[in-house]
């Protein structure tokens, strides 16, 4: 036997993901090597190799490294490169309308560092997390590596029921973290209304715990109109984390937090420990894409017509091929349908494997909740798929459903 280290006791916290075991399933080759059909995919929520401005990074990546190429392949400030950090800042105190961010921003390797850096500055083991449910699952998995007590607060049609959370608190919950996607979450679709962000904003002030807005989607609105953000009127209450992985690119790992005074230099301290600084190269290669205010502007636009008319696609093949079976509310924006099963008796982790075995994939929702609070729920992302192959896959969903029934 080799003799060996234990692991540390917060590994315990890191759990294995279900969609991994649904994932590896499918990439094993089908029986005889005989290829079977192509695996459409419901399941990740990536943004389309066609959503990324491939030329316009080309040629940002030249004039980043011609311009200022020590600059670009040197290590740099750990908040981030000063010019990025200017527009970032510009940005948020003006769509945003976010209290002067200067000397509160950090540049983060994309957002789930930010989740991380939290987690490590804030959590104690047996803390209390308050995490919005269903969560985001890379949250949970950040959150969990510190071992705190995490608390689920449910998501109705408005996002997260803050009445709910306010009854939790009197009864003398103490959190020290609230954790949430307000708009067009990840899974659940939902956007928490204006009334609900001032009520949670009101909440962590008198109770002492710091909002985390996770907001890697709100850029993305396809329908209705932009609401204020939480940290509008919370700045020191309320850490906000932008991301440019589905805005630009993820492979680019740049997103950037604005933290309440009181914590951005714990973050910074952190994030120096983890990584001295998120790339040079990628933040550069932004500056040169954000000078140019128009183009990016137009991308938007052009990000929020693609997810709008796949989103359509999406919901309205459900509506006219599994009516009465799988409900699927549309969303104002972003990447996801959180879909629940109207059939009786049939789970959404079996529907999930055999929606696999007719090569689609999609997630079971108790892959975002540690309760494994939704056996009912499976979540779709309409981002990886143009019109006709949404179609195609729901009418495979449709044969998975027939499956199951057919199995009883
Ligand atoms: C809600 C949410 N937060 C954070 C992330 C992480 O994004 P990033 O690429 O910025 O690390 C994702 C990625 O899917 C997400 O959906």
């Amino acid at each position: 036997m080799t003799s060996r280290p234990e692991f540390a006791a917060r590994t315990a916290g890191m759990r294995p993901s279900k969609l991994r075991e649904l994932v590896a399933a499918a990439a094993r080759p089908s029986a005889g090597d005989v290829p079977g059909p192509t695996l459409l995919s419901l399941g990740g929520g990536l943004p389309p190799a066609e959503a990324f401005p491939a030329r316009a990074v080309a040629e940002a990546a030249e004039r980043a490294l011609a311009g200022a190429a020590g600059a670009a392949l040197q290590y740099s400030a750990t908040e981030g490169d000063p010019e990025l950090l200017d527009l970032v800042g510009a940005d948020l105190a003006g769509r945003l309308r976010l209290p002067d961010p200067t000397g509160r921003l950090l540049v983060t390797t994309g957002s789930q560092q930010a989740l991380d850096l939290i987690g490590k500055v804030l959590l104690d083991p047996g803390d209390v997390a308050v995490v919005e449910s269903p969560a985001y699952v890379g949250a949970l998995r950040a959150l969990a590596g510190y071992q705190p007590r995490i608390v689920e607060a449910p998501v109705d049609d408005d996002g997260m029921d803050t009445e709910l959370l306010a009854g939790r608190l009197r009864a003398g919950l103490r959190p020290k973290l609230c954790y949430l996607v307000p708009n067009f979450s990840n899974p659940s679709g939902r956007t928490l209304t204006a009334r609900r962000r001032t009520r949670l904003a009101q909440l962590a002030a008198r109770y002492g715990f710091l909002i985390v807005e996770d907001d890697p989607y709100g850029q993305l609105r396809f329908a209705g109109a932009d609401l204020p953000p939480v940290a509008a009127d919370a700045a020191e209450q309320v850490v906000y984390l932008g991301s440019f992985s589905k805005l630009v690119a993820p492979g680019l790992r740049v997103g950037y937090l604005a933290a309440p005074r009181w914590l951005h230099r714990a973050l910074a301290v952190a994030k120096q420990a983890t990584d001295l600084n998120s790339a040079a190269l990628s933040q550069r290669l932004l500056v040169e894409l954000l000078a140019d205010p128009d183009w990016f502007a137009g991308h938007l636009a052009g990000l929020r017509d693609l997810y709008r008319v796949r989103a359509e696609a999406l919901t309205g093949a459900v509506a006219d091929r599994l009516a009465g079976r799988l409900a699927t509310p549309m969303p104002d924006g972003g990447m996801f349908v959180w879909a629940s099963v109207q059939t009786p008796g049939i789970d959404a982790l079996a529907l999930a494997r055999a929606a696999m075995r007719r090569a689609v994939s999609v997630v079971p929702g108790n892959e975002f909740s540690l309760a494994d609070g939704y056996p009912r729920h499976l979540r779709l992302s309409f981002s990886m798929l143009g019109p006709a192959g949404l179609v195609a896959a729901v009418d495979r969903l449709g044969d998975a459903f027939d499956d199951l029934t057919a199995s009883g």
